[in-house]
Order: C-alpha cells, then structure tokens, then sequence
C-alpha cells in the first residue's frame, strides 16, 4: 500500500539503543566477574582486539546513561552476564554483578528510560562449559533457570520487558563464529540438540518470568534476515522459502506454536538427525507463552534454486573489504546470491529499509504478535575526523531508511511498540573487534591503541534525537519519495546503473 502521509508512531513508542554485555561493558575480571566462553572466543579474532575493555562501560555507565538521556530516549536495551552474576559453579550469587545491574537499572529508571533486558546474549560463563561441556548437556537447562530466576528476583520490581536468548537461530546458524560449537564432533547434527536444549532454556526463562515479575513480559530475539527470490522463477520462490524456513522460520514457529513444524521434523529425517527429544520436553516448550519478539532486523538476502554440484557454506567478510564474502550453495536446499538493487556495507551486508517493513508485516501475519525491534545498524570503519568529529551521513541515511520502514509498517497495520537500533555506543563487533563501529557515540579507543576511552557524540546521535523527541516527525528532508517504491525503484535502477548491470 503507498501511503498518503507521513507514518505516526504511537504515543509512548520506546525510541533507544541496544547493547550487550560483553561487547560494551570491559571488565570481565573485575569485582567477581569470572571469565566466559565468549572472552575466549573474543580472543581467538586477532589482529582484532578482545572484550577485556571493550567500550568501558562498566565504568562509563553513569556517563552513557547521561547521553542516552541528553539524546531523549525512553528505552534501553542491554544484555546482563551470567557470570558476573554467577560466578562459579557454587552457585553463589555476587553480591558486585547484582550491585551493577541495580546501579545501571536505578540510573535508567531516574532517567525515565525503559530497560529491555537480554538474559543471554552469547555469552555462556566458562564454568558451565567446564562443568558440563556446555551447551551440549542438559544439565545446563536447570543452571540457566537458576539465573534467570535470581535476574527475575533482583531485577523484577524495575525491568518489565525481558528478553530470553538473543539470536538462538544465528547461533545455530554460525555456531563456530560465536563460540556455540565448541566441544562438538558432528556439528551438523550436534546442533540441533543444542537447539532443543536452547528452547527448554527459552521456555523455563518464560515461565519463570511470568511466575515472579508482576506485570513482565518476554519474548525471544530472531536475528531476521528476509530473504526475497531471485525471478519469479518458481524454484527461486521455494528456494527462498528453504533459506528462510532453515535461517530463522523454524525457530520461530517453535516459540510460538510449542511444536517442531513439518518442514523440520522432515529436514531432519531426510538428514538422519535425531535431536534428544524427551518425553514432557514438547509440553514444556508449549506450556510457556510468549508475550511479543524482539526482532533484529539488519539486512535482506536473495535466495535461488541451488546448484546441486558442490557445496558452499557461508563465507563471512571477516575484514571490513567490500567483495569478501562468500555466498551459501546447499545443494538441495538454497543459494544465496548479492542484490544488485541495493548498495551493501563494507562488509557486504545488504543495506535496505524495506526489508525492515518486510521483516515487520511477514512476522505479524505469521504470529500476530507485538514486537519490538532491538537491533538494525551500519557498521564502519571510522575514526574522529581533524575536527575532531564524525560526520556519519551513511549512518543516518540508514536509520532514516529504517525507521521510515518500522512506520510503514504500523501503517500497514503491524503493532510495532519500539526500535533500538545497535548500537549506542560503539562496542566490540563479534568478530572485528572495534574495526566495525555501530554507535551513535564514538568511543576513543581503536584495536592497537586503548587511548582514553572518551565519548564523542556522532551527527547520527543529533539526528536521531530530533527523531526521538518529535516521536518520529523531524526526519531533517522532505520523505513523500521515501513512501513511493516506485520511485524508490527508479533511484534503485540509479544504483544499477552505477553497478553497471543492466539486466535482472
Ligand atoms: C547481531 C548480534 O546479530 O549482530 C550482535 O546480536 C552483533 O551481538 C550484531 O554485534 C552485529 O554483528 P557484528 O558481527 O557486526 O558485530
């Protein structure tokens, strides 16, 4: 539908940023934290460097707080650590992680900013691991609801929104990028144990949730990458239901229908794949509601029929030079393939609003469920300028895309209650160190030199917060092409030509 006007955004829509705790906060050794799976893992990216700094925000988190509220936002999403909270297989619980958390949170709340809390974002303590073996155990279902229970305890009287595991579907998908795999010998099969083991977790931080925090709300956190067809070639259109089926579909129809879906419970018997599923596990995942998603949303895809003659997992651009990365072909299944009508970042991720908007309405006609979004961004190379400034117009050109999109969306009829968009500050990249900055706020610090760890506010944070404070009016340029697509597809065939593709 093309709209007459300008999108509206609800009164009270959560405008913020989003974080996670062991890309932002450093101290991963201090005041009891004990080491995680991902610090090792942050350690293994050289020539990048690893997240025992990372932006310093456990002690700058008085002074973010301070710019979040200068910037006019009204939420906050950020990730808590296992293991400053736990600490050791005792169980015991440091009384410095609770004393943090309650700091930060007390800070947020006097500011008037909304906390969204992640209960895991990738970062499972090392104890865990040596204890069980990690993810591959069952046991560690009952030490995670054991956290989320003492998060649910100390936390409950002030964050409402919670989150329960950031991005399951992408660690299942990339679980060697993110650490998931380790100890694993049949990593293709192996992982959808962890899956099932994932969503026990998922569904014990959902319950428990309801059962201790009064009026609390929680949902799961896809990483969403749309995925449109190549041509109207029919195999094009089915292969691009594989790749969304098997990237984000699968978990998704778990978390809200309680049950594995057709197209899995065949996937797996076409593939000999025998996930653990033990008697009482479905009514468990079924039993816990949940109350919205969380939806990050970066980029789109295109997928095509597979060429069924080799095989090609995904190559990631690991450096930041435009061209590097190396698309999926599973025979059988998918290709994925570069949209010539888009522009991409340096790292080859597809820049493109709509696809926010198709993200939006697809997950809304599937689930009918309200979501809020707490990840999209553009990752850069930069660094402050002779006048000492970062002048990011690519950043806001993003964001404005982006966001236009989410009310596009609420227009369309899609209940959309927040956008939080990664990051606020810069943080550690997940596998670029501080190569690849996010932030509204420039963080002085690069990969070889720590320098003093200064906050620089980018163009995009002034941008943004005349964005915020008219609840999404002063978009700083006249947007009635933005809600045109077909005049978006004429500065489209501009970037074709640019391309200098002619036919598609
Ligand atoms: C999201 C993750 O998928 O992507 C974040 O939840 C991550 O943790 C973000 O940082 C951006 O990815 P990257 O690899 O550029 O840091």
């Amino acid at each position: 539908m093309r709209h007459k006007k300008d999108p509206v955004f609800p009164e009270g829509f959560l405008w913020g940023a989003s974080s996670a705790a062991w890309q932002v906060e450093g101290a991963t050794l201090e005041d009891g934290r004990s080491q995680s799976v991902i610090d090792l893992n942050s350690q293994t990216k050289k020539p990048f460097t690893d997240n025992s700094v990372a932006s310093d925000h456990y002690h700058h988190f008085r002074e973010d707080v301070a710019l979040m509220k200068e910037c006019g936002f009204t939420s906050y999403r950020f990730s808590m650590s296992w293991s400053r909270i736990i600490p050791d297989s005792d169980r015991k619980v440091n009384p410095l992680g609770i004393k943090f958390y309650n700091d930060l949170i007390d800070e947020l709340v006097a500011a008037g900013i909304t906390p969204i809390v992640t209960l895991y974002h990738y970062d499972m303590p090392c104890w865990v691991d040596e204890k069980y073996g990690g993810w591959h155990n069952r046991a560690i279902i009952d030490e995670y609801e054991y956290y989320c229970r003492v998060c649910f305890e100390n936390f409950g009287d002030r964050v409402k929104y919670w989150l329960s595991i950031n991005e399951q579907n992408m660690q299942i998908c990339y679980g060697d990028w993110l650490g998931v795999s380790k100890g694993c010998t049949d990593w293709f099969r192996d992982k959808w144990d962890i899956n099932h083991i994932m969503n026990l977790c998922h569904a014990k931080a959902v319950l428990a949730c309801h059962e201790m925090v009064e009026g609390g709300k929680i949902g799961p956190v896809p990483g969403y990458v749309p995925i449109y067809p190549k041509s109207c070639r029919p195999e094009d259109q089915i292969a691009a239901m594989n790749a969304e089926e098997l990237t984000e579909k699968i978990w998704n129809d778990t978390y809200v229908f309680g049950e594995y879906s057709g197209f899995v419970k065949k996937y797996w018997e076409e593939n000999d794949i025998h996930p653990d599923i033990r008697p009482g596990d479905m009514e468990l995942i079924k039993s816990a509601k949940i109350d919205f998603f969380a939806v990050n949303c970066y980029r789109s895809d295109v997928g095509m029929a597979p060429d069924d003659s080799y095989v090609q997992e995904i190559g990631l651009n690991k450096y930041g030079r435009k061209g590097e990365f190396v698309y999926t072909n599973l025979p059988g299944e998918y290709a994925l393939d570069r949209n010539p009508y888009v522009e991409t970042t340096d790292w080859d991720w597809h820049i493109d609003g709509t696809c926010m908007r198709y993200a939006l309405r697809y997950m809304w006609d599937h689930y009918h469920l309200p979501m809020v979004i707490t990840e999209a961004g553009f990752g850069a190379h930069e660094d402050l300028g002779e006048d000492g400034k970062i002048h990011d117009q690519y950043r806001i050109d993003y964001l404005r895309d982006y966001i236009y999109n989410v009310g596009l969306a609420i227009e369309d009829g899609v209940e959309v209650f927040g956008f939080n968009p990664w990051s606020f500050t810069d943080l550690l990249s997940t596998g670029n160190g501080m190569a690849k900055r996010y932030g509204l706020v420039f963080v002085n610090t690069t990969d070889d030199d720590p320098r003093d760890y200064k906050r620089y506010k980018k163009d995009s944070f002034d941008w943004y917060s005349a964005l915020i404070r008219s609840n999404g009016k002063e978009w700083g340029c006249d947007m009635s092409d933005w809600r045109n697509y077909t005049k978006r597809s004429e500065i489209a065939s501009d970037i074709r030509e640019k391309l200098g593709k002619s036919e598609l």
